[in-house]
Parts: C-alpha cells; sequence; structure tokens
C-alpha cells in the first residue's frame, strides 16, 4: 500500500494525523487547525485522540511545542492586568502533596510590593489545589468578577481567584482526552498546558515550582529540569521572564495534607511557627518573586525581605486583609476553631524502632482524597475538615509505639481505609536517611 502523502500546511486532519504518526514536524497552521477545530467541536475526539497519540510517540520539537502552546492560549478569553500598576509576577507549582506554598509566598510577595493577581486551581486525584484550600475558610469567595479582582489587586496588592471558565479551553478539552488516552506525561503536552494557562492569565512574570519525586509528575530531577527548560522557553518565545525552581516532591510538604489543616499550617508559617520546609521554600520562592516584580535587586536580597516581612508580621497582615477582602473571617488567623474540624480521628502508630527512611507523598495524597479531601471526579464535594497530618518525616528517629501520622475525617469507614493506606506509604530502616535536598536548583534561559 503506498502512504498516503500529505500538504506540507494541511487544513485536512488524517493529513496532519499522519505526518505526525510519520514523524514530521507540524506547521503553525497545521497546529492551530487542530488547536481551533477541536476546541470548537468541528474535529471528533478519535482524530483529536490519534493526533495526540502521534504527538506523544514521535514527539514535537520546539517551536511545534512554542506555537501549541500559542494556539492554546488565544483558544479562549485572555486576562488583561494593564490597569493593574507594577509588575505582576504568577506562580505556579506542577503539582504535589502537601503543598501550601501559594498561600505562604503569595501574601509575602504581596507585602513587600509585588502585585499578586492570581489565578490557581482545584486539586484532582492526589493532588490538592489552592483554591480547595483557601474555601475552607468560612465565607471566603474564590469568585470575583474581572473589575473586582483588578481593583482589589489595586487597592490592597493582592487576589487569588479560580481559573475563568473562559480560559484556555483548548487546555481543557485537551487534557481530558490525555487523561482517558495515556498521554498525559509527554514534555510537549504538559509543558503546553501548564503555559498557554500562565499566558493567558495575563501576568507579566512567571515562577514556576517545578516539583520533582515520587509525588510529581517528573520522577527525577533530569526530567524536571527538562520540563523546566521547555516552559521557560515558552514563557521567553512569548516576551514573559520565566524562571523554574526545581524542588523535591519525593515526601509531603510540611506536615498538613488536606485542607483546612494547610490553611493553618500556612498561616503558622506566616507567623514564623512553620515546619521548615515549608518555611525555607516559601521564602526562597517569595524571594525570587520579589526580584522578579523588580522590588530586589538579587533574589537573596529578595529572600531577606521575605524574611523580614514574616518577622515584622507585614505578610500576616496582609494575608488577613486577603481573606478579609474575598469575604472570609480574618479572624481564622488567630482562632483555628473557625476551621471546620473533623468527627474522627485515628493515629498511625510506629511498629518498630529506627528512623524514617521513605514516605511516599503519592500514596499520602491518595490517602488524604480519600478521608474525603480530595476528588476523584471534578463533580465531588471535598470534605475541608480531612486529610493526614505527618508527625515523622525523613531522617526522624522513630520508636515503636509513636504516631507517625494523624488521619482526620468525618466518615469512620473512611479515615480507617486512609489509615490502612498511610501505613503503606511509611518505611522504617534501621540507618538514619538523611532528608532530601528541598531546593535543587533554579533553570533560566
Ligand atoms: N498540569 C497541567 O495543567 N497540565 C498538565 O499537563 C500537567 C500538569
Amino acid at each position: 500500500m503506498v502512504a498516503k502523502k500529505t500538504d506540507p500546511n494541511s487544513t485536512d486532519m488524517v493529513d496532519i494525523i499522519v505526518k505526525k504518526r510519520d514523524g514530521g514536524e507540524l506547521s503553525k497552521e497545521e497546529i492551530q487547525y487542530f488547536v481551533n477545530g477541536y476546541s470548537a467541536d468541528e474535529i471528533p475526539d478519535y482524530q483529536a485522540a490519534a493526533l495526540l497519540m502521534a504527538i506523544y510517540l514521535n514527539k514535537m520539537n520546539e517551536r511545534e511545542t512554542v506555537e501549541l502552546t500559542q494556539a492554546m492560549r488565544f483558544s479562549g478569553d485572555t486576562i488583561d492586568l494593564s490597569s493593574i500598576k507594577g509588575i505582576k509576577v504568577d506562580k505556579h507549582s506542577t503539582g504535589g502533596v502537601g503543598d501550601k506554598v501559594t498561600l505562604v509566598v503569595a501574601p509575602i510577595a504581596a507585602s513587600c510590593g509585588v502585585p499578586i493577581a492570581k489565578m490557581s486551581g482545584r486539586g484532582l486525584g492526589f493532588t490538592g489545589g489552592t483554591v480547595d484550600k483557601m474555601e475552607s475558610i468560612p465565607g471566603f469567595n474564590t469568585t470575583l468578577e474581572p473589575e473586582e479582582f483588578v481593583s482589589q489587586v489595586n487597592d490592597i496588592g493582592i487576589a487569588v481567584v479560580g481559573q475563568s471558565g473562559h480560559l484556555t479551553p483548548a487546555d481543557k478539552k485537551i487534557y481530558a482526552l490525555r487523561d482517558v488516552t495515556g498521554t498525559i506525561d509527554n514534555l510537549s503536552l504538559i509543558s503546553s498546558s501548564i503555559m498557554s494557562k500562565k499566558l493567558a492569565a495575563g501576568s507579566d512574570k512567571i515562577l514556576l515550582d517545578v516539583k520533582c519525586g515520587e509525588g510529581a509528575f517528573m520522577e527525577n530531577e533530569e526530567s524536571a529540569v527538562k520540563l523546566a527548560t521547555i516552559m521557560c522557553k515558552i514563557g521567553k518565545a512569548a516576551g514573559k521572564t520565566t524562571i523554574a525552581a526545581i524542588t523535591d516532591m519525593s515526601q509531603p510538604l510540611g506536615r498538613a495534607v488536606g485542607n483546612a489543616i494547610e490553611v493553618i499550617e500556612a498561616i503558622e508559617t506566616l507567623k514564623g511557627n512553620g515546619p521548615s520546609d515549608i518555611t525555607e521554600l516559601a521564602e526562597q520562592l517569595a524571594g525570587i518573586m520579589i526580584y522578579l516584580g523588580g522590588r530586589a535587586k538579587t533574589a537573596e536580597e529578595g529572600v531577606l525581605l521575605a524574611k523580614q516581612s514574616i518577622h515584622s508580621g507585614a505578610a500576616l497582615m496582609k494575608m488577613k486583609a486577603f481573606i478579609e477582602k474575598q469575604g472570609g473571617n480574618p479572624d481564622v488567623v488567630e482562632d483555628y476553631s473557625m476551621f471546620p474540624e473533623a468527627e474522627f480521628k485515628a493515629d498511625l502508630v510506629a511498629e518498630t524502632n529506627g528512623y524514617v527512611k521513605k514516605i511516599n507523598a503519592r500514596t499520602v495524597g491518595l490517602a488524604s482524597q480519600h478521608t474525603g479531601a480530595g476528588r476523584a471526579k471534578k463533580e465531588d464535594k471535598i470534605d475541608y475538615a480531612s486529610g493526614i497530618y505527618i508527625e515523622k518525616k525523613i531522617g526522624d528517629r522513630v520508636s515503636a509505639g509513636d504516631t507517625l501520622a494523624s488521619i482526620y475525617g468525618n466518615s469512620r469507614e473512611k479515615v480507617d481505609r486512609a489509615l490502612g493506606e498511610a501505613s503503606e506509604a511509611f518505611q522504617i530502616g534501621n540507618d538514619r536517611t538523611e532528608a532530601p535536598v528541598l531546593f535543587k536548583k533554579i533553570v533560566e534561559v
């Protein structure tokens, strides 16, 4: 059989699929044809799925990846932040377990004069999302009209909302299809998905926190650096300075995994009492944001300013103003009993003496999801009070009978199931294991 010849700039979906299937390079027009046609429901799922699999197997080069991102970025609304004074800096984490860092760095950076106009996501599967966490604050509203959003940032320097429904519709459809066609973990598809949303959200500069380890998409540092590099190149090609930090996600971040308990941990960090890993990461990332936002000459100076803003209480004051402005009761910062509380608790207890060797972040994330803190499907309701609190982290000494973690929830059955799952996450060894290096490297292009 003679293979079908393809037109170099085809607007025929079969030609485009065949070209990629045979290892060809797609033109800008072909990429736009696919993205626009699929977003408009003119290209059926089976053809889109075939193209995604061809991209997955034969990859896209840098130019194709940049063009795919730009086509997705402009597939729906884009946010115009030009009426906000100052350099707007966005921060994005590629996702993890116990990652409440946005709730710490956003008020720190805002208190240092960097306007934060941020759209955050919800949790899905084993990873949490900032919007769900914020909604555990009684009354907190994560939906603002565009004018309210902009005027709040001009007024108090910070607003964080859920992603607008009309932003990057192409990503919504393509991501959902990737999820069910085994085409998630491809560098071009992941980077275009993340960066199309960041570019559409309108900030001037972008800080990416690319996680690596068992609780992340990228399980090792090498693949995390590759993902970071392509995302920085996409940002640069779009005229936005983009810096990526490669950070550890081989164990959960901090101690709290859930929603309300994570917000409490974030507030404690703003008071200067946070776990050492969250504190270190938040100071480093806030330092880079302060530098990107033109409020420090270097990232190191930014870190000093971040530390001062925690020490002086300025970051905590900003958090209170932010909670109040978005409809929450700012007294939660002093009175944690205002957060929803779980009815049931079960402790995971060490059976032997030794040292914590490993805590599988993904397993903890899944166990937390099963307490009710996360959702398996978009429509699932979150139980804000539930989650897992980790008492012992990698490198800690334990004696038989010590509590390794506590499981919280409002259903005895769910708590018991999560307890069994969480027990699989911990490994205790005889020798002391060093805690993993948290802040691995910076990627800039
Ligand atoms: N996060 C996204 O938004 N998209 C991906 O493809 C992976 C992580």
